[in-house]
């Protein structure tokens, strides 16, 4: 791919059904590092840009009717980075959490953070709090940002809850089922993602929603996170309507 995305803009126009939606979609932000370098500028810029698309992206799928949101921001691993990375990440997050208290009411946006609170600065876990609570009850889309994340994390921390439950005497082993599991989720009360979009060529799940994804499809494109938008979005959706899921049975079409 060029400097400029030329790549994606050589792609014909697709429009999606608009009737026939996904209703979750999930997004793995990828190659804000390496957008940043192909313009020798530092990391962080190509985060920044990255936060703009993710405002750009949530405002489209509001806007066409898309019912869920997820995308990961920061995983449990990503700690590993130079200090000043992540400290220009969680900036980043901070601004978009002050925004979001002033702006979900008005959006009818519905803001989650899914991730390991602990290691979260006090002052931004207030915030974030803060604009959990204030759009609690709205009805438009629900956006869920996954925050010190990981998937295994995730299961391990549901398994420890219900294993605490059965040492109690309040659960017996055999009652611990699928569904079970999944309440213990961060994602509890959401349905799984139909479709995750993973920009920046690569193939791989990184630790993102691995109980969720089961029966998810998947979209990979070359595109870097900072050049995405709402076209390449089209192309993942109109994608996904040409699958045919059939989450271990047979297509009743055939
Ligand atoms: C992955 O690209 C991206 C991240 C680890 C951070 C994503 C964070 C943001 C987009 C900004 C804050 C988010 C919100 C919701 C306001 P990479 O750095 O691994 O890219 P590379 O693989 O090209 O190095």
């Amino acid at each position: 791919m060029g400097l400029f995305g030329k790549k994606k803009r050589d792609l014909p126009v697709q429009t999606p059904d608009m009737n026939a939606l996904p209703k979750h979609i999930a997004i793995i932000m990828d190659g804000n590092g390496r957008w940043a370098k192909q313009r020798h500028l530092p990391r962080t810029a190509g985060h920044s840009v990255g936060s703009e698309t993710f405002r750009k992206i949530a405002t489209y799928c509001n806007d066409i009717g898309v019912k869920y949101l997820t995308v990961y921001a920061f995983s449990t691993e990503n700690w590993s980075r130079p200090q000043a990375e992540v400290t220009a990440i969680m900036g980043l997050l901070r601004q978009y959490v002050l925004e979001a208290i002033d702006s979900v009411e008005k959006d009818n946006i519905h803001l989650r953070f899914w991730g390991d609170r602990s290691r979260i600065a006090p002052e931004l876990l207030e915030l974030m709090e803060h604009a959990e609570k204030k759009s609690e009850r709205m009805t438009g889309i629900f956006v869920n940002v996954c925050l010190n994340y990981g998937g295994r994390d995730e299961i391990t921390k549901a398994v420890q809850k219900l294993a605490e439950s059965v040492k109690a005497g309040s659960l017996a082993p055999q009652d611990i089922t699928a569904e079970l599991i999944g309440e213990h989720l961060y994602s509890a009360g959401t349905p799984d993602p139909d479709l995750i979009i993973r920009p920046s060529g690569e193939i791989r799940t990184s630790n993102f929603l691995l109980w969720q994804s089961a029966y998810s499809e998947y979209y990979f494109t070359d595109v870097l996170w900072p050049d995405f938008d709402e076209r390449e979005l089209d192309r993942a959706i109109v994608s996904f309507q040409s699958r045919s899921r059939r989450f271990g049975g047979v297509d009743a079409k055939k």
